[in-house]
């Protein structure tokens, strides 16, 4: 597969929080990456903003330092480095007075003609005041753009709240939200199965399948996060946003063109359609854990600095769509820290053929099932039933029809990170794979009732242990339903 980048114009880009941690590990790596691969001009100009005292000099040495941590070393060429770390420039501006508002108008003035980014890298409490001041100090262009990052809220009224603020500076369409699990390759790659195939589609419904899991398992713990994740949980961290997506673009009617709205308004349906889980049903369709402690660290409530923490590091649901498409497939999902490796799939699981013409000494037919990976290894696997190779009679086993993105092209193949795809397109000005304001706030109406649910009074989350799959309730949760998760591996 050869990569091929269609250049975006010249833009300024403006980070606020551009000293922090994810511009250090992710901003402005994958701007360096886009820059090497000739898809970002070299008069672009990259402002990094924050209440720190340093010059454009300084910025440029903490760039450096940033790449050399996080770029690997394969792909860091001096004068490519060079070369972008000339576009860098620093403002020292505090979101929460006048300071450095002014000078950083000054950096901006005639240069309105160009596409415009500010990003929002610094916590939520900050957006209003930013927002207020880049509208009173009139550095909205017609090419503004305004990136923000979750959390987008902590329940709908959070939500609500904050969507309000944003629009009363600026236009929807000018808003970039954030979820970086868009940006991820394979993620795209299903919209591509699905909609670029005839195959598929005829296929993709409650006749023909059976359910669908999706897994996001993490073998990282919470760490030095834990204080602040402990606020939060699987259910806000990665199942409000992130899982989320995956199954809005598993489970969507195909939109009449890949454009925003179009792509955002059938999502929006089928969050719209999940059916509630409420009252006994959160203790029917819902698994909570926390990792206990194990060879990779102390167990989570140590690390949450609560002995008596109730947050959930692990999450598995069973969710119903409630349409035509797919009434009676049920939707598992399951999410958590501490788990036996990192990967993360969406599994579409057919029906078993509905009659074996070979008799039981072939074996049981499986049924099909086709497991798109996200990470780490990307790639789309299709499980088909053959006859097993070879004399010894007809008998039947399951084997993968296997198309790896990632594997196989060496040492200089990068799969790009989900940050890049979507900072160029925010340049380019297409919100596609960008959540539109209704969407995040059906995504809470619909999360909200579940959180006060486990809230209320119920029993801790199970215990699990380290490197496994979750607590054994999970497995119980598709075990009463007569199905079994896939192995994390
Ligand atoms: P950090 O705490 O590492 O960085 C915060 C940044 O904000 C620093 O650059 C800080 O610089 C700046 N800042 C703080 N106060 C002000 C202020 N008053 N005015 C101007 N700048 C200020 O946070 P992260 O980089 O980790 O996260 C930033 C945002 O992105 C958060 O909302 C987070 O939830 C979100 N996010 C982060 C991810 C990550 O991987 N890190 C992933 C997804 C979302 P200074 O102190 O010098 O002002
Ligand atoms: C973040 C969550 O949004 O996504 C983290 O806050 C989680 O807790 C991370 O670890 C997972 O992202 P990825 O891209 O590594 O799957």
């Amino acid at each position: 597969m050869v990569a091929r980048t269609v250049p975006v114009e010249a833009f300024d880009l403006i980070v606020f929080g551009g000293t922090g941690d994810l511009a250090r590990r992710k901003l402005l790596p994958a701007l360096y990456h886009r820059f090497a691969a000739g898809q970002t001009p070299g008069d672009a100009l990259i402002i990094g903003a924050a209440r720190r005292r340093m010059d454009g000099a300084g910025y440029r040495d903490f760039a450096r330092e940033a790449l050399t941590e996080f770029v690997p070393e394969s792909h860091l060429k001096p004068d490519l480095v060079e070369g972008f770390i000339a576009m860098l420039d620093y403002v020292p501006v505090d979101a929460a007075t006048e300071a450095g508002w002014a000078a950083l108008g000054r950096k901006l003035k005639g240069r309105e003609a160009r596409p415009r980014a500010f990003y929002l890298s610094v916590a939520p409490q900050f957006f209003g005041q930013i927002c207020e001041r880049i509208g009173r100090g009139r550095l909205v262009t017609p090419e503004t753009r305004l990136v923000v990052e979750k959390p987008l809220g902590r329940d709908l009224a959070s939500a609500r709240a904050l969507n309000a603020q944003l629009a009363s500076h600026f236009d929807e369409h000018q808003i970039y939200r954030i979820d970086h699990y868009l940006g991820k390759e394979t993620v795209q790659n299903l919209m591509a199965l699905r909609f670029a195939n005839a195959l598929f589609e005829p296929l993709w419904n409650a006749n023909h399948i059976d359910h669908v899991q999706i897994t996001a398992a993490e073998s990282v713990g919470v760490g030095e996060r834990g204080g602040y994740y402990d606020q939060n949980g699987a259910m806000r961290d990665m199942v409000q946003n992130h899982l989320m997506q995956l199954l809005c673009l598993s489970a969507m009617e195909p939109p009449s063109r890949f454009d925003p709205d179009a792509v955002r308004d059938e999502k929006l349906k089928v969050l719209k359609a999940l059916r509630p889980i409420e009252g006994a049903a959160i203790d029917e369709e819902i698994v909570r854990g926390q990792y206990e402690a194990g060879p990779d660290g102390p167990a989570y409530r140590e690390e949450a600095g609560d002995p008596e923490s109730r947050t959930e590091c692990f999450i598995a649901l069973k969710i119903g769509v409630e349409n035509w498409r797919w009434a009676g497939t049920p939707f598992y999902l399951r999410t958590g820290k501490r788990l036996k490796a990192r990967h993360t799939e969406i599994a579409i699981r057919f029906k078993d053929a509905p009659h074996s013409i070979f008799g039981d000494s072939a074996g049981a037919l499986k049924g099909n099932a086709l497991v798109i990976t996200l990470q780490p290894n990307e790639g789309i696997e299709l499980r088909l039933n053959i006859k097993d190779p070879g004399p010894g009679g007809m008998r039947i086993v399951s084997a993968p029809l296997d198309m790896s993105f990632g594997s196989g092209a060496g040492d200089a193949f990068r799969m790009p990170d989900a940050y890049e795809r979507l900072l160029m397109d925010v340049i380019r000005g297409d919100q596609t794979l960008f959540m539109r304001g209704d969407e995040v706030e059906a995504a809470w109406a619909w999360i909200d009732p579940i959180i006060a649910g486990c809230e209320e009074g119920r029993a801790p989350p199970a215990p699990y242990a380290q490197r496994a799959e979750g607590p054994m309730e999970s497995h119980i949760l598709l075990h009463k339903d007569g199905r079994r998760w896939r192995e994390i591996a």
